[in-house]
């Protein structure tokens, strides 16, 4: 596959990912994933930014899009690695969130490249793991546009009141 196709199917790829992520965050308030729990360093182990609710409305968001893309390319494997991508996104989100707390940051305080690429890392491994077409160069060339759109997408959602704080 050449450079411009590799960076397309990452692309492709990486959307229901990025929808995952997304999508989150309209779930305002909802159920802690670690129910409040806190850890040998009495912080929370992940905190009250990660819910249930946002990780359902993440994988549901994450495989309707793997749908409508399995339906557009006609490549029914889609679907599956778009369930698989929202997957890992959410796993890479809360991985993230699990290094933020145990450096002390509170929920919401930035931790750059962790919170833009978190869910980019733990999507890419789940892909990988599940034998999808995603090549080394297609990724990063895709990490670096998601860096880049990170900024504006969140400035739009906190100006929306989606989001607490800009980043
Ligand atoms: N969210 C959620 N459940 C998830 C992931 C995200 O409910 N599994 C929602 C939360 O309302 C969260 C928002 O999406 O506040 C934005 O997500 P994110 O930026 O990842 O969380 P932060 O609030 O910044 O918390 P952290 O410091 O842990 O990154
Ligand atoms: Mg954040």
């Amino acid at each position: 596959m050449d450079l411009l196709g590799e960076v397309w199917e990452a692309f492709l790829l990486m959307i229901p990912a990025m929808v995952a992520n997304g999508s989150a965050v309209l779930v305002r308030r909802g159920t802690p994933i670690d129910l409040g729990k806190k850890l040998w360093d009495g912080r929370r182990v992940l905190g009250d930014g990660k819910t249930f609710e946002g990780l359902l409305v993440a994988l549901s968001f994450a495989s309707i899009i793997g749908g409508v893309l399995a339906a557009a390319t006609e490549e029914a494997l889609r679907l599956v690695y778009g369930f698989l991508a929202g997957l890992g996104a959410m796993l890479g989100d809360m991985a993230g969130s699990f290094i933020k707390r145990r450096l002390n940051l509170a929920r919401g305080a930035p931790l750059p490249v962790v919170d833009q690429l978190d869910f980019v890392a733990g999507a890419a491994l789940l892909l990988f793991l599940a034998g999808a077409p995603l090549g080394i160069y297609g990724l990063i060339l895709v990490s670096a546009l998601i860096l880049f759109l990170h900024r504006a997408t969140n400035l739009a959602a906190h100006r929306l009141g989606l989001k607490d704080v800009p980043w």
